[in-house]
């Protein structure tokens, strides 16, 4: 069974990376965009809205245009979060980073421009929207908060304000949940919306998908903290040991690596609890097993 979820995602990612290269294919600003779009990276994010949009009933496809809007945006952030004045990183999906590439202030512009493109994307994806033409306004809604000072913004901000200083347990959880776990729930709540070209929503799976976001992407950048004490530039595609080097609280600086295993653990078993709790009109075996993937993930 497994084997055919591994083609599965492999299926669903092709159907993005191959949406993607559609875009932004002009010259100037367009290349730097183009150029951090289609770097690589796991395509995590607009994998989950399509098979959100699949469990909660509707078909993958209809939730693209989603997928790739969340994508862009995703992006953005790297792009902004490799700066010299944020984490001063020279390495991103084992390619230069955006402003090594290009410069500051194009890689400055490229993220600004990724994000209006990524809004822009999900307002004029085509529907159909037969049960709830509000759906991409909705989507685009859930987007914008995740977004914001309320979500990767505000995590960001806290992350590299005065990193240096040590941070309690309780504050670093609220950082990676904005940081990380923001743009993950929108990405999951975003495909259950894209389901609406068939039915109205359905509120409990809406709720389950927001739960369900909020373990999976406290697993997630607990992982990815483990990865930069452990893990190989090469591997990753980005450098390793770069939060060491911006002297930052991370849960592996705080609780140590044995810990941190045990927690990706336990966030991925409530992650997957929390599907239990709406009657999904698709199969949610994907992702449970999509859940246990990226707690296991070694890039
Ligand atoms: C990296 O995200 C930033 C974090 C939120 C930890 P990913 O690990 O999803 O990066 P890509 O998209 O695969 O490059
Ligand atoms: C980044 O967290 C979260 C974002 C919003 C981009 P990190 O700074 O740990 O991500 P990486 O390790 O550079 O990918
Ligand atoms: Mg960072
Ligand atoms: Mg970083
Ligand atoms: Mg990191």
């Amino acid at each position: 069974m497994s084997k055919n979820y591994s083609l599965y995602m492999e299926q669903i990612k092709e159907q993005v990376e191959s949406r993607l290269a559609q875009f932004f294919t002009g010259e100037g600003l367009e290349e730097a965009m183009q150029y951090s779009l289609l770097a690589g990276g796991k395509r995590i994010r607009p994998i989950l809205t399509m098979t959100f949009c699949a469990a909660a009933g509707g078909r993958e496809e209809e939730a693209l245009e989603f997928g790739c809007g969340v994508e862009m945006l995703h992006t953005y952030s790297l792009i902004h979060d490799d700066l010299p004045c944020m984490d001063n990183d020279d390495l991103r999906r084992g390619k230069p980073t955006c402003h090594k590439q290009f410069n500051e202030c194009i890689a400055t512009l490229a993220g600004d421009a990724l994000q209006a493109a990524a809004f822009q994307t999900i307002l004029s994806a085509p529907g159909p929207w037969e049960h709830d033409p509000t759906a991409p306004g909705a989507a685009a809604g859930v987007l914008a908060q995740s977004v914001g000072v309320e979500g990767m913004c505000g995590g960001q901000y806290w992350d590299t304000i005065d990193e240096e200083k040590p941070r309690t347990l309780e504050k670093l959880y609220t950082i990676h949940d904005k940081k990380t776990g923001a743009l993950l729930r929108a990405s999951c709540m975003m495909g259950v919306l894209a389901s609406a070209g068939h039915r109205a929503v359905d509120v409990a799976c809406l709720d389950a998908a927001k739960e369900y976001a909020t373990h999976v992407g406290m697993a997630f950048q607990i992982r990815d903290d483990i990865l930069d004490a452990v893990s190989t530039t090469e591997k990753l595609g980005k450098p390793v040991g770069s939060d060491a080097a911006n002297n930052k609280t991370t849960y592996v600086s705080l609780l140590g690596l044995e810990k941190c295993e045990e927690l990706v653990l336990e966030y991925t078993e409530r992650a997957k609890a929390a599907l239990e709790r709406a009657d999904w009109r698709g199969d949610t075996g994907f992702l449970r097993w999509l859940a246990d993937q990226m707690a296991k993930r070694s890039y």
